[in-house]
């Protein structure tokens, strides 16, 4: 089955046998009393948390593992200190206590449930005490520190092995306690260093600042972490996700799983959307499946992959117009500072600053240019702004399927490819002012003829649908010639030829919508796509 929600572990957890092996390799250096502390670094939604939980699956007592993501508790404050540590002490009683201790409602509760442990009552009584009064506890300095010791001698005391994990670490770059407020990656880093049976592994999206945060030498973390990168599944691996987790029922070739990824890459979490897009569609799952999916996670605008998209642009472009439209530039290819000034009339210190602000979401190319990070977040962006209509039937269509696309969107046309168009007797929809337009599209030169029985389908379709109907013919070099259907010959079928050309198409729908063809509802936004 496909999971899209949560983190994946167990039989659902794919791939990644580099980075859990090093992961394992870090723990057998704790073991070894030497602790190791790694920084996973990644895009957002590639997959760390699920590799620090599957390893944390696999590997048994007595190593504990505590993991805790500081984006589950926006917005970021101090006391995510005093989470972290319940996290451990969870880790390390709830099974004996028969409950988990983070759950419990009140601080009696969790005081009541802690003492239950045996393990617990061996304990320092200073320990005892602050764990027990952990929920109330003031954050201050003093207690931070007090706070930030518990998983070592916790450790100590019960003969444990623990791995701390904090994910979006970055987050806690400008964190502060107490008052005076003292800043905390410093205390964070003179107590961990002082651990000898704790490995700490920390893990972001935000790159840069990761980057910044463990390599920088201005860090207090300057050399005390391993790099490790969490990317991409490998194509043979990406390939073998979308075989292996289909859904029963719905099996998924393999040449079919070779050209989704051809098509959205490796990312694990945007396979898992297209497999569970897939499942959902009452049809065998051959090319025209897979077109219909990718359009409606993406192309789309209640699509899974456009609104985790959407958000990324909301939570780094706000409200700015101006790095709005940098992106959009961007995402059509590589563009040099001077290009994009020129692009979006900007000056070139506020372009310069507009890039910098725009973060992780861009990247800088050895050649001078930069691009944005993600190449399926680029389709999305190509699509999503003003004449960007060919943009899927580039990425999905046939080559025919994609001249003629581009043709009608350089005419003004808005295109949807949908099940009913790829489907049935369309292979396109294209929308102007409110007409709707069904292309056939024949990938011949003229004359073009059909069978009787496929050009009732034709009409019978667009009389159902309300559209337009046109043929289009698109010759080997690339050449396309629409033809309108009312200029058929009846003969054996119909012959469409040269005659029925159609010499300015926007004049002609004009004509023909006017002259009795149904119009779509209006519709609220120009640049909004039909469902
Ligand atoms: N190893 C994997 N195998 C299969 N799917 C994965 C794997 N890693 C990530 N995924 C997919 O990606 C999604 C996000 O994973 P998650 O670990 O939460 O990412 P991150 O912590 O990097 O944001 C999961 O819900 C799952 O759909
Ligand atoms: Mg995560």
């Amino acid at each position: 089955m496909f999971q899209t929600t949560l983190p994946v572990v167990g039989p659902e957890f794919r791939d990644r046998t580099v980075q859990l092996a090093r992961i394992a390799a870090c723990v057998e250096k704790l073991r070894a009393g030497s602790p190791h502390w790694l920084a996973l670094l990644g895009p957002r939604k590639v997959g760390k948390t699920s590799l620090l939980l599957e390893t944390s699956r696999r590997v048994g007592a007595p190593v504990v593992f505590a993991i805790l993501d500081v984006f589950d508790h926006v917005p970021v404050t101090d006391e995510v200190l005093r989470l972290l540590v319940l996290r451990v002490v969870d880790r390390v009683f709830a099974a004996e206590c028969g409950q988990s201790l983070e759950a419990t409602i009140d601080p009696d509760s969790y005081r009541a449930a802690l003492s239950g442990s045996p393990r617990f009552a061996t304990l320092p009584p200073d320990l005892r005490q602050l764990l027990l009064g952990l929920k109330e506890l003031e954050l201050t300095a003093l207690t931070t520190s007090r706070l930030l010791d518990v998983p070592e001698r916790l450790a100590e005391r019960l003969g444990l092995f623990l791995v701390v994990a904090v994910d979006e670490f970055q987050e806690l770059a400008a964190l502060r306690v107490g008052r005076p407020a003292v800043e905390v990656l410093p205390m964070l880093r003179s107590a961990w260093q002082k651990h000898r049976r704790v490995s700490y592994v920390v893990s972001g999206s935000a790159r840069s600042m990761m980057t910044d945060l463990v390599a920088s030498q201005r860090s207090p973390f300057f050399g005390h972490f391993e790099l490790m990168e969490v990317g991409e599944f490998e194509r043979e691996d990406a390939v073998a996700l979308l075989i292996d987790s289909a859904v029963p029922g719905r099996k998924v070739s393999r040449a079919l799983a070779e050209k989704a990824v051809d098509t959205l890459g490796g990312n694990p979490f945007y396979l898992q959307l297209l497999g569970e897009q897939l499942a959902a569609i009452a049809a065998p799952l051959d090319d025209a499946a897979l077109k219909e999916a990718v359009s409606r996670l993406l192309f789309h605008r209640t699509g899974r992959l456009a609104l985790f998209f959407e958000s990324e642009l909301a939570r780094v472009v706000g409200r700015s117009s101006a790095s709005l439209a940098l992106l959009e530039q961007l995402a059509r290819g590589p563009a040099r500072p001077v290009d994009l000034q020129r692009a979006v009339r900007l000056s070139s210190s506020s372009v310069v600053n507009y890039l910098a602000r725009l973060g992780d979401i861009i990247r800088a190319r050895e050649d001078g240019t930069w691009e944005l990070s993600d190449r399926v977040m680029a389709l999305w962006l190509q699509w999503r702004a003003p004449g960007g209509a060919a943009v899927p039937m580039t990425v999905i269509g046939d080559e025919g399927e994609r001249v003629v696309a581009q043709a009608l969107a350089e005419l003004g046309f808005e295109l949807v490819y949908q099940s009913k168009a790829s489907r049935g007797a369309f292979d396109l929809l294209a929308l102007r002012a409110g007409v709707m337009v069904g292309i056939q599209v024949k990938r011949s030169p003229l004359p073009l003829h059909f069978s009787a029985a496929a050009w009732k389908r034709m009409e019978a379709e667009a009389q159902r649908l309300g559209w337009l109907p046109v043929i289009a013919s698109v010759t080997a070099e690339g050449v396309v010639t629409f033809l309108d259907p009312r200029k058929g010959r009846k003969k054996k079928g119909v012959s469409l030829s040269a005659g029925a050309r159609i010499e300015n198409l926007l004049r002609w729908v004009d004509l023909t919508s006017s002259s009795g063809a149904r119009r779509a509802p209006p519709r609220r936004r120009a640049r909004t796509r039909a469902a």
